[in-house]
């Protein structure tokens, strides 16, 4: 099978969609010419507390960046979230929870529970003093009160920051200190494969180096034992009892923040990507419905952990926005056996279903007894995200999975992008295998030469993604620094905002990301920056330099591989590897932990001094033969020790 064989949308899903081919024509087109007509109509989707009457106030034009949209209406996202279904809709479910453990028993919670719950988790941090503006840390594991605490943040106008729950103390207290927060949200435990994970140790840990943490809230979850200190501490369960269930949200700004999530670059420590309210909202309700052509009544999982901005967009915001009914997963793929995610979409009858290429390849490779055995019938559209998925991938998906009869829609977007870019519409686009297909309404995606930054115009081109005007769900800012926020994205191709991604677009104009040009890692979908996991090396006493490239995965996408020089009074062993990787798992956490490390007596470096990562990459590809010229080099011998000794054959 070529890999651009067509899947048009079959004539019942042309029949029930939202959009389909011509309807998407006439939209889009709109949406780039008249931006201001089409996102004000749009954003009637919402209920305003205050109307606005400016729609788009944008420039891309270096130096002055700015964002605006729907910049004097006021809103409050729960409103929307919550209270507005509670007429129609308050004894639907609006979260089912499928716990870690299938013997465990699931929880169904309906409009009005979620009312009561976020408006009494509002209430208690009303109580300690969390106030409009505020940044609040949430360290939770994929448990409902997740939901409950981002909501109830957004209720009382506070800035949550959501930190996976995967990682480190360390990354943690960094995070905590960057945004400032007062208060940390946590669980004692989580529960992932079986196993439990130390949630409230790990805050315990990090808040050592987080002077200005006061108060930490924890919920009580596993039931495991855990420390609490002092004045610090709280249960939410006691800080919860007696408190009422009504909080009225606050009106705000739709340029109030709404979140920070962190995420890393290509450059220094993770930066605090800022999201607004009023625009995010509508670009998240949006894109949730038409991506993924919502019927009332459908059950709606999304397999991403509410860490990453997948589980905030198309988790909490999107589908809560519309109505629909989420569910959330607290465990993972394999347990207990690769049927897991099958068994839940039987148990569960769940319509639509969205995951990530490195959770489908290793789904493929558990074999195909898993998925056979599941009866599936209930789905009837599927979803990827996070990486570029392979061809066999998406057919695999595609037959084993859709049983040839589902729609499957692979959706590119980005933490910054708030929501999906570039994504089939189910019933308007014919999809390709590997291929994203065309823009969401009013993105405007560009194809420059990577050197020049010139537009290539041709329709087949290939170079580097980026996106030639502002759109609802963009970041505004980084936390903290606008200066960053600038230079990352809109500094070396000036009037664009730069994606980090390369692409192809092919003759029918539909795109194929190809994967990030940037020093970004995309490891089994999480983003990673090679500084951070350099830095983390270079943070062990027995380690001098260290240089670290992504190298081809099979079912994460891509592996990291480490070039560790080490102090001169250092012997390398398998030993010190093994401490080397648990000392990245530390610092970073498990989603970090390096595939392969090689220590090398020298890296290649130009003769001022500059590290060639082109050499390193094409070791660790193990494609040496084609290293280019290395003529340039301080010290060419270098790389015949690097190829000698090279880890990944
Ligand atoms: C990077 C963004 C927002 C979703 C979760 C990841 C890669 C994401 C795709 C896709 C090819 C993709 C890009 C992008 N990526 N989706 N469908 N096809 N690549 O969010 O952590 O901000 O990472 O993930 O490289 O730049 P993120």
């Amino acid at each position: 099978m070529s890999p651009e064989a067509l899947f048009a949308p079959s004539d019942d899903v042309v029949a029930k969609t939202h959009v389909n081919a011509t309807q998407y024509e006439e939209k889009y087109a709109r949406s780039v010419n008249d931006p201001d007509g089409f996102w004000g109509e749009q954003a009637k989707r919402i209920d305003w507390i205050k109307p606005f009457t400016k729609v788009k106030n944008t420039s891309f034009k270096w130096p002055d960046i700015s964002i605006k949209w729907f910049e004097d209406g006021e809103l409050n996202v729960t409103a929307n979230c919550i209270d507005r279904h509670l007429d129609t809709r308050g004894d639907q479910v609006a979260i089912i929870f499928e716990p870690d453990d299938p013997k465990a028993e699931a929880r169904h919670i309906t409009y009005r529970k979620l009312h009561e719950e976020v408006c009494r988790f509002a209430n208690v941090l009303k109580g300690l003093g969390v106030k409009k503006g505020e940044r609040v840390t949430i360290y939770m594991p994929m448990i409902p009160e997740a939901a409950y605490a981002m909501l109830a943040c957004a209720r009382i106008g506070a800035v949550h920051s959501v930190v996976f729950g995967g990682f480190s103390p360390d990354a943690l207290a960094g995070r905590v200190n960057d945004c400032d927060s007062r208060v940390v949200l946590t669980a004692d435990e989580g529960r992932r494969g079986g196993k439990s994970v130390p949630l409230k140790a790990n805050v315990d840990k990090a808040l050592e180096d987080c002077p200005g943490v006061e108060k930490v809230l924890v919920v009580r979850n596993t039931g495991g034992d855990v420390a609490m200190k002092g004045s610090r501490d709280v249960w939410w369960h006691e800080a919860a009892a007696g408190v009422e269930a009504v909080c009225e949200p606050v009106a705000m700004n739709a340029e109030d923040p709404l979140f920070i999530l962190y995420t890393s670059g290509s450059t220094g420590k993770p930066k605090g990507v800022l999201h607004t309210t009023g625009g995010y909202l509508v670009y998240a309700s949006l894109t949730h419905e038409l991506t993924f052509d919502y019927r009332d009544g459908e059950v709606y999982w999304c397999t991403a952990d509410v860490g990453w901005v997948t589980g905030h967009s198309y988790i909490v915001y999107g589908p809560l926005a519309n109505g629909a009914t989420t569910l959330m997963f607290e465990g993972v793929p394999n347990y207990p056996d690769a049927g897991r995610f099958w068994d839940v979409v039987d148990k569960h009858k769940v319509n639509i279903f969205y995951t990530a290429p490195t959770a489908i390849r290793a789904l493929m490779g558990a074999g195909n007894q898993f998925v056979e055995r599941a009866d599936l019938s209930t789905l009837r559209l599927l979803g990827s995200v996070g990486e570029p998925i392979n061809p066999e991938a998406w057919m695999w998906y595609h037959k084993q999975v859709g049983r040839e009869r589902c729609v499957v829609i692979d959706t590119w977007w980005q933490t910054e992008t708030g929501g999906f870019m570039i994504t089939p519409l189910p019933g308007a686009i014919a999809t390709k295998p590997g291929s994203a297909t065309k823009p969401f309404f009013g993105v405007q995606p560009v194809v420059l030469e990577p050197e020049s930054g010139k537009v290539i115009a041709e329709t087949e081109a290939s170079g580097v993604l980026a996106i030639a005007d502002s759109w609802p769900g963009q970041m505004r800012t980084v936390y903290g620094d606008h200066q960053r926020f600038k230079e990352t994205y809109f500094q070396q191709y000036k009037g664009f905002y730069f994606s980090g991604d390369g692409c192809r677009r092919d003759a029918d104009g539909y795109y194929w990301i190809t994967g990030r040009v940037d020093d970004v890692l995309n490891v089994s979908g999480h983003r990673l920056g090679t500084a951070e996991v350099e830095s983390a090396l270079v943070a062990h006493p027995k380690v001098s330099e260290a240089a670290v490239v992504g190298f081809p995965h099979d079912v994460k996408g891509q592996g990291i591989y480490c070039y560790v020089t080490l102090m001169a009074s250092e012997t390398a062993s398998d030993d010190l590897a093994v401490e080397l990787r648990n000392w990245v798992r530390k610092e970073i956490g498990p989603i970090a932990s390096p595939d392969h490390i090689q220590f090398a007596p020298g890296l290649p470096k130009t003769r001022s001094g500059k590290i060639m990562r082109r050499i390193l990459r094409k070791v660790a590809e193990n494609d040496y033969g084609a290293l280019g010229d290395t003529s340039t080099l301080a010290d060419p011998a270098v790389v015949d020790d690097l190829i000698a000794n090279r880890k990944n054959r």
